[in-house]
Formats: C-alpha cells, sequence, structure tokens
C-alpha cells in the first residue's frame, strides 16, 4: 500500500502486514496485522510518527519517499518496542538531519535496542508541545499501554490523536478507516489488548481520562485501522477495563484418557442450564488469542487436569501461567482434577496463580473413571459458581 492521505497534509505511510500468524511468537494473528506510520507536513517542518517492524523496512521507505519529502526534521517514537521502532535507524540514514523525538525513558529504551547515539535526541515531557509551523504536536504520556514510556501524540490543528499500541487492533487492510465495519476492528483491538495491556488495566484507566478530555476526530494508532468514529474503541476500552465481568466461564481443560473429558461435559451441561456462557477451550489446541479474549470479561475460569508425571499436565501448568502473567478480573477460579494413584496437580496449580485475587472455589477430584458421586460433585460445582454468579449480580 503507498502513502495515503489521511487528513490535511497528514499521510499514512505504514504498511500492512497480511502474513504474520504469530506476534510475540505467542498470539496467532488471524486477520494478519499492520505496522502504521504517519507523515505530517508541516509549513516549516516535517515530522514522521512511529516507523514500522524492520521486516517491512523496504516498503515503508518507499511508501515515505512517494511523497516527494526532501526532509524529515523529526522522527516522533511513541513506544521503544521494535515493531514501532525497528526502521528509526533506516530513517536516520536516509534523512540525517532528522532528530527522534520522545521521552527520557523512551529514549534509554532505544539507545539499548537500537543502539541510537545520544545526539540523535531532542527529549521532552508530558505535555510539550512541538511546532511544525502551521501544525502543533503535543505529548500526551500514556504509560503502560504496552511498556511504561509509551505515549501519544496529539496533532491539535486537526484533532487527531496518534496512540500506538493503545487502542490499535491486529488486523491488516486496505481499508484505511474502520467505517461501518466495526466487529472486525474490536475483536482484532480486544485481541491485543488482552495479551498486552490487560495486566496493567488499572494504570489505563488514567490515560482513558485524559484522552476523553480531549477533542478527538480520529484515533490513530500504530496497528490496525484509524477509529473515524473515536468512541467507539475508547467505550470497548472503558468496558474492558471496567471491574464488570458477565455470566460467563472460560474452561480450561484436557483430559488423556477421557476421564477428565467426561466431568467438563457435565460441567458444561450444568453450568448451561443454569443461563450460564460458557467458553471451553481444550489445551491440546487452543488459539492463545481466543483464550485471552474469554479472559477479558468471564466472572470464572474452571481449569480441569488429568495428572501427569505426579503433577499437573504440562499444557494446562502453561495455560495457567499465562491466566497468572494476563491478570484477568476473573472473580473466581475452580480446579477439577483427575488422578489414579495420586499427585500434586490442584497444589500446583494454586502455586502457579500467585497473582490471582479473586476466590478459589473449593476443588473436585476424581480417582479414576468418573462414577455417580463424581458427577455430583460437578453438579455442585456448577450450583456454586452460580451461586456466585447470583451474589455479585450477574445472573
Ligand atoms: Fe506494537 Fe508494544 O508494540
Amino acid at each position: 500500500m503507498a502513502a495515503r492521505k489521511v487528513k490535511n497534509d497528514v499521510f499514512y505511510v505504514g504498511v500492512q502486514d497480511w502474513d504474520r500468524e504469530l506476534f510475540d511468537e505467542l498470539i496467532p494473528l488471524n486477520e494478519g496485522t499492520s505496522y502504521n506510520s504517519y507523515l505530517i507536513k508541516g509549513s516549516q517542518k516535517n515530522a514522521l510518527i512511529d516507523t514500522v517492524d524492520p521486516s517491512k523496512k523496504d516498503l515503508f521507505i518507499e511508501n515515505i519517499k512517494s511523497l516527494g519529502l526532501t526532509r524529515i526534521d523529526y522522527v516522533i517514537s511513541q513506544h521503544a518496542e521494535q515493531d514501532h521502532s525497528g526502521s528509526i535507524p533506516k530513517v536516520l540514514e536516509l534523512y540525517p538531519e532528522a532528530k527522534v523525538v520522545t521521552n527520557q525513558k523512551c529514549k534509554e529504551f532505544l539507545k539499548s535496542l537500537l543502539l541510537i547515539d545520544d545526539s540523535k535526541f531532542i527529549t521532552i515531557n508530558d505535555g510539550d508541545e512541538l511546532s511544525l509551523g502551521d501544525k502543533t504536536l503535543k505529548f500526551l504520556f500514556t504509560p503502560w499501554v504496552h511498556w511504561p514510556e509509551t505515549m501519544s501524540t496529539y496533532l491539535k490543528e486537526d484533532k487527531i490523536l496518534f496512540t500506538c499500541d493503545f487502542f490499535g487492533s491486529h488486523v491488516a487492510s486496505t481499508e484505511l478507516f474502520v467505517g461501518q465495519k466495526k466487529d472486525r476492528v474490536i475483536e482484532g483491538a480486544k485481541r491485543y489488548y488482552a495479551e498486552i495491556m490487560m495486566p496493567f488495566r488499572s494504570s489505563i484507566r488514567s490515560n482513558i481520562k485524559k484522552v476523553e478530555e480531549m477533542k478527538i476526530d480520529l484515533i490513530a494508532p500504530s496497528h490496525g485501522q484509524i477509529y473515524d468514529q473515536p468512541d467507539l474503541i475508547i467505550n470497548a476500552y472503558k468496558d474492558w477495563i471496567s471491574d464488570n465481568v458477565e455470566n460467563k466461564v472460560t474452561v480450561l481443560y484436557l483430559s488423556m484418557h477421557g476421564s477428565t473429558q467426561k466431568m467438563i461435559e457435565r460441567l458444561i451441561d450444568d453450568l448451561t442450564k443454569f443461563d450460564i456462557v460458557v467458553e471451553p477451550f481444550n489445551l491440546t489446541k487452543m488459539d492463545v488469542g481466543k483464550l485471552a479474549i474469554s479472559l477479558v470479561d468471564s466472572a470464572t475460569a474452571v481449569v480441569a487436569t488429568p495428572t501427569m508425571l505426579v503433577g499437573v499436565h504440562p499444557n494446562v501448568a502453561y495455560a495457567m501461567y499465562l491466566f497468572n502473567a494476563l491478570r484477568p478480573k476473573t472473580k473466581f477460579v475452580a480446579i477439577v482434577n483427575s488422578y489414579s494413584w495420586g499427585g500434586q496437580a490442584i497444589e500446583q496449580i494454586k502455586g502457579i496463580l500467585s497473582s490471582f485475587k479473586g476466590e478459589l472455589l473449593s476443588p473436585v477430584t476424581v480417582n479414576g473413571y468418573p462414577k455417580a458421586e463424581d458427577m455430583k460433585a460437578i453438579d455442585s460445582l456448577a450450583e456454586s459458581i452460580f451461586k456466585k454468579h447470583k451474589e455479585i449480580g450477574i445472573a
């Protein structure tokens, strides 16, 4: 995709990555992704907002060159992670007059990650402004969306807020703006939020407040499409970061010989009778991104594991490690475990869940293939979950 006009001398010079299958070597990208960069032509200075993943730098440079600029004065680096910063060295090589404009923390990260010389930086503070002549950039520190140095940039005259990862979505598209195709971008944005921002949701609240106080026509993130109706993504974020949970249970399970499977099938049936939405994830073949999305608003998670190597199955341990790292707002967790002759699976799972602040419900254990009394224990677990959901007013 060549350079495209966003608004009055503001151009999109980013690149779509249609074929990328994994992000952070972890999250499947069903819709690809994009690395967005924006070129702002001022009457006196030109500024580039973020760059692209280094794997796409040649296409990116072609896009910039298609605008016929003789100089780039500023490269605004909103986030040091390489999918946005990795092509800064190439820009500095081609446009040696350019200075990297960023905050002190980001500068240190960029020097460390990309070996950019100290003399190439202009350091700014929260609220500082930078004039391009007829256009003015105002910097807004928005930490923890995704790293501690992340910031946004407001183009005052055109009311565009550039937000980097914040509000971004994993969507590759030839359509620059979200327009009416809202569901696809919200799914992609929720996938990105769940993976990298959910652990920091309390910090994100203050960032949302800052954004809501501004007059914004466009939100231009550095992944995915531009929001021409900013409320769409602001309201979605407000919901995700709130303490509200849905009448929903995420079930993470795996079965080696059918015992765990049988109990989980019964549990799903029981919960469905209570009108609770259930999202089961078989941990032998899960999409980690979908699991993370499910955890954004589930009231309860049930983890079910057979016993292997005297403990929790390694795939379940991996999923629970991820759960613990993502720190979802899940209120209740229950453990279901089957075993033949012993093991420490339940204690091991509890040990992994060191950051879980909700309530652990009584576990269900079954020795061998589930019998009538084991199924009754599952029925009781479903009833306990229903009661808990009623207590917090969602059932
Ligand atoms: Fe899209 Fe934190 O990088």
